[in-house]
């Protein structure tokens, strides 16, 4: 992959989208945003060990290779990479790329090891992919903005594109964890959307305090069966800070469990909308 792309760089612009498979209409929308924005797609595959916890879904992460292969070729993409757990971490692997501050809010906090998992991964794809641009889903919003950081941070010469949440008909957020959730689970899971939409009626008609939001979000997820609530804020979108008082655009994110399955969405809570 680093020969070729050695070569393909010297003429052409590479675009990559990093995705750990099981793809849907979320990664498609990356792949064609990818299409438009360089010369040359480049995706990978690949379920990234040291981004799960211990008691985490890694083995149970859904696989399904001959199927995204045959998605991505379809939706443009000119290269798939697919690398094995032992070439990218094998025997004795040791260096990690860790942020300070950024994990220390909202999914890094019930999730100590992702972002470290994310960002280590992430570069060492970078510098084997070497794109021009990459292209990061924003659903996944803390993930957009820690990546930003680290290549900011690190003088990293790639320009991240961040593509906007793709959603199935009735506002659920794409994701392949989606897969895991049972009929009445499925119908629990719109609880995250309902609560986002909610919340910026509030905004819309003048209330301006983040605690008598997020209240209100947490008592209409709740009124939901099977779901426990990991955590829902609103923040400051480029530090990620809490927000106490709305008074211009700020973020709204939440996790939530549905069963045992994890969740997340998040969006723009906006005064002037
Ligand atoms: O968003 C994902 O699918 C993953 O976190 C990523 C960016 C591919 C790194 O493993």
């Amino acid at each position: 992959m680093q020969a070729l792309a050695d070569r393909l760089r010297a003429e052409r612009r590479i675009v990559f989208v990093p995705t750990m498979g099981f793809l849907h209409e979320g990664h498609l929308s990356l792949i064609r945003i990818a299409r438009n924005a360089g010369d040359v797609v480049v995706v990978s595959i690949f379920v990234n060990p040291t981004q799960f916890g211990p008691g985490e879904d890694f083995q149970e992460y859904p696989r399904a290779l001959d199927r995204d292969l045959a998605l991505a070729e379809k939706e443009g993409a000119d290269i798939v990479f697919t690398p094995s757990e032992a070439e990218l971490y094998p025997e004795g692997f040791e260096t990690y790329v860790h942020l300070e501050r950024l994990p220390r809010h909202l999914c890094g906090l019930s999730r100590p090891v992702f972002f470290r998992g994310v960002a280590t991964v992430v570069t060492k794809l970078f510098h084997i992919v070497k794109p021009h641009a990459a292209v990061f889903g924003e659903k996944d919003y803390q993930q957009v903005m820690v990546v930003k950081k680290m290549v900011r941070d690190l003088n990293m010469d790639v320009e991240i594109i961040a593509g906007p949440t793709v959603r199935e008909p009735d506002g659920l957020a794409m994701s392949s964890r989606n897969s895991y959730l049972s009929k009445e689970q499925r119908r629990s899971a719109l609880s995250l959307r309902k609560a986002l939409i909610e919340a910026q009626q509030m905004v819309s008609s003048g209330e301006r305090s983040s605690a008598r939001i997020v209240s209100a979000a947490k008592d209409s997820i709740a009124s939901f069966p099977e779901t426990d609530i990991d955590y829902i804020r609103i923040f400051d979108p480029e530090t990620l800070e809490d927000r106490k008082e709305i008074n211009g655009p700020v973020r709204m994110a939440l996790a939530v469990r549905v069963g045992s399955t994890r969740l997340i969405d998040n969006d723009l809570l906006n005064p002037a909308r």
